[in-house]
């Protein structure tokens, strides 16, 4: 990474990919030098997949079963964000404990996006846990990867209100509305952090 070239970033996710959308329209209004250079998914029949081809952004899919090991995956993965020249990664839905291989080769260079007010309710069911623990707030919260699930140095928090009369469905959409709106903003505050660091 140079000050002058732009920060190339990859987005990992598994589904929908409303994250990844939001992500790259982001970035392609605000002024900021960085590019979402890659997409990799690890479901090739994800919805996530169309949005990338629609948004004329790179992609590769891969079925992890399919490698005889998760360190054999990852070296894979981690060719890929190498060819790509890929200085930061984002999970955004990306449904994965990333391992020992893509942590050694992106220390703090990986970023998490949970929804809820971590530590509370991690793992892969945070709104459903919040909302059947009767909790009456819960949140979005970016953090950087570490080898845990749902741990790591936290970024950014956003409280969200559960009401009485919200459902799963309206606390998933108050939810998804907040994560449109934070996770590109936390990225690119990072990344300015990133490019004065190597200025
Ligand atoms: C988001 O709620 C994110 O916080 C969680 O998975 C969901 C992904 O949604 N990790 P989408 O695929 O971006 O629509």
């Amino acid at each position: 990474m140079t000050k002058e070239q732009p920060v190339r970033l990859a987005v990992f996710a598994s589904g929908s990919g409303s994250n990844f959308e939001a992500i790259v329209r982001a970035f392609q209004t605000d002024q900021i030098n960085a590019e979402v250079a890659l997409l990799v998914c690890d479901r090739p029949d994800a919805f996530v997949l169309k949005r990338a081809e629609t948004l004329g952004v790179p992609s590769v899919a891969f079925r992890p079963k399919s490698f005889d090991s998760k360190e054999a995956y990852e070296q894979e993965v981690l060719d890929h964000l190498l060819g790509a020249s890929i200085d930061l990664v984002v999970l955004a839905g990306y449904m994965r404990i990333v391992g020992n291989t893509l942590l050694k080769a992106y220390p703090n260079k990986l970023m998490n996006i949970h929804p809820s007010l971590l530590p509370r309710y991690p793992g892969k069911q945070g709104i459903v846990d919040a909302f059947e623990d009767g909790a009456t707030q819960t949140g979005v919260t970016v953090h950087i990867v570490d080898e845990g699930i749902d741990t790591g140095p936290i970024l950014a928090q956003e409280t969200v209100a559960i009401e009485p009369d919200d459902t799963i469905e309206s606390l998933e959409r108050k939810i998804h509305a907040v994560e449109h709106e934070l996770f590109p903003k936390v990225i690119q505050t990072y990344i300015k952090k990133l490019q004065k660091e190597h200025a």
